[in-house]
């Protein structure tokens, strides 16, 4: 048996920044309602005609790969997640594959959403571990802007996301005391509905079923959010679930040197900030600048904390995420 460590990381953000103030003149909202409510100062935007999920994830993936001293050569297995892939199928791992130009190797598309960057690593960290892969790629990344309903009506949810787009290479480690320590993965699909989007899908609504009704009060093909739930349901999962990393290693959370929740909402990680009783320099946020960016969010943050020089050798690590599903989950890395 082996560990995993992260051996390198990048992320991709698209150059078009979009203000409150913006999307103020698309819909009834306002800069102070945003930033009240979510910290959300700014998001990106993809520009259509050149960015893709996919096409982001490489950029990131690149800068991962080669800061982890690396070529495309090495790379054993492709893990890819998003809830916003560029088909319906087949998913981004495998034009993963293709763009970067790796050999014939293993690709795999996670539906986990807010969770997806966690449940990514949790899957490449099993394979490091067993011995069986050495080096193995994972993406977040989402274009969320071509989906959002940019009118009042989608309001609650469209001022919350951002796009762009985060990796890490997980190697191989011979130091059982380095890397990732363990992962913890949840889920409670009673809640599936409560952040979700419908259609188009076999189970509801499909292609045929939209055009055919041509409904106008049709919402099924925009994401849905019932965000005061959310919000509830994600503070004590998020709790609960760095917690139990903590507990499964004997560690405390005065242990902890920085982490990085999913940025979800600038509100919900003051909370567990609060909670774990760590200072500012212990929580990395950057959800004023990007927005929600799902599952990229936690590789954009770390990828961010770790140029800045905030994450340095020796250093414990916790990577905690909670979204649609519900699903959660953390990693817990002595880097
Ligand atoms: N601008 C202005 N007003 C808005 C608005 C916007 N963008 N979005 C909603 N409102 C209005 C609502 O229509 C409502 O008006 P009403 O009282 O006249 O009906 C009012 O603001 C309050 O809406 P509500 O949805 O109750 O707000 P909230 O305090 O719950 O904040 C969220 C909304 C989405 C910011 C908050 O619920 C949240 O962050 N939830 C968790 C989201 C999350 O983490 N999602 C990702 C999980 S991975």
């Amino acid at each position: 048996m082996y560990n995993s460590r992260i051996s390198g990381l990048g992320f991709y953000v698209p150059e078009r920044v979009v203000t409150n103030d913006e999307l103020s003149q698309l819909m009834e909202t306002n800069d102070a309602w945003i930033r009240e409510r979510t910290g959300i100062e700014q998001r990106r935007y993809a520009d259509p005609a050149h960015d893709t999920t996919t096409s982001m994830g490489v950029r990131a993936a690149q800068m991962a790969i080669e800061r982890a001293g690396l070529g495309p050569e090495d790379i054993d297995f492709v893990v890819f997640a998003t809830l916003s892939p560029d088909y319906y199928f087949p998913g981004p791992g495998v034009l993963v594959q293709r763009d970067l130009g790796l050999r014939t190797v293993g690709a795999v598309d996670i539906r986990n959403q807010c969770s997806g960057f966690v449940y990514g690593v949790s899957l490449a960290d099993q394979y490091v571990k067993t011995g069986m892969y050495k080096h193995v790629l994972v993406i977040g990344s989402e274009l969320h802007s071509k989906g959002l309903d940019m009118t009042t009506r989608g309001r609650g949810v469209s001022v919350i996301f951002g796009d762009g787009a985060g990796a890490a290479v997980l190697s191989r480690e011979e130091d059982p005391t380095r890397g990732i320590l363990s992962t913890h993965l949840h889920s409670e699909g009673q809640h599936a509905e409560e952040l979700s989007l419908l259609a188009p899908g076999m189970g509801k609504r499909w292609v045929n079923d939209i055009l055919r009704d041509n409904d106008p009060e049709d919402t099924s093909y925009y994401p849905y959010m019932n965000g005061q739930f959310v919000f509830k349901n994600a503070v004590v999962r998020f709790s609960e679930v760095i917690m139990e990393g903590l507990k499964a290693n004997g560690l405390k959370a005065t242990d902890i040197d920085m982490l990085i929740p999913h940025q979800a909402n600038l509100r919900i990680s003051q909370f567990i900030q609060q909670k774990f009783g760590l200072s500012d320099e212990q929580v990395y946020n950057n959800i004023m600048q990007y927005g929600n960016t799902t599952a990229a969010s936690i590789p954009i943050a770390l990828t961010e904390a770790w140029e800045k020089g905030k994450v340095a050798e020796g250093d414990l690590v916790v990577l905690a995420a909670f979204g649609s599903g519900f699903t959660w989950g953390s990693a817990i890395i002595r880097w």
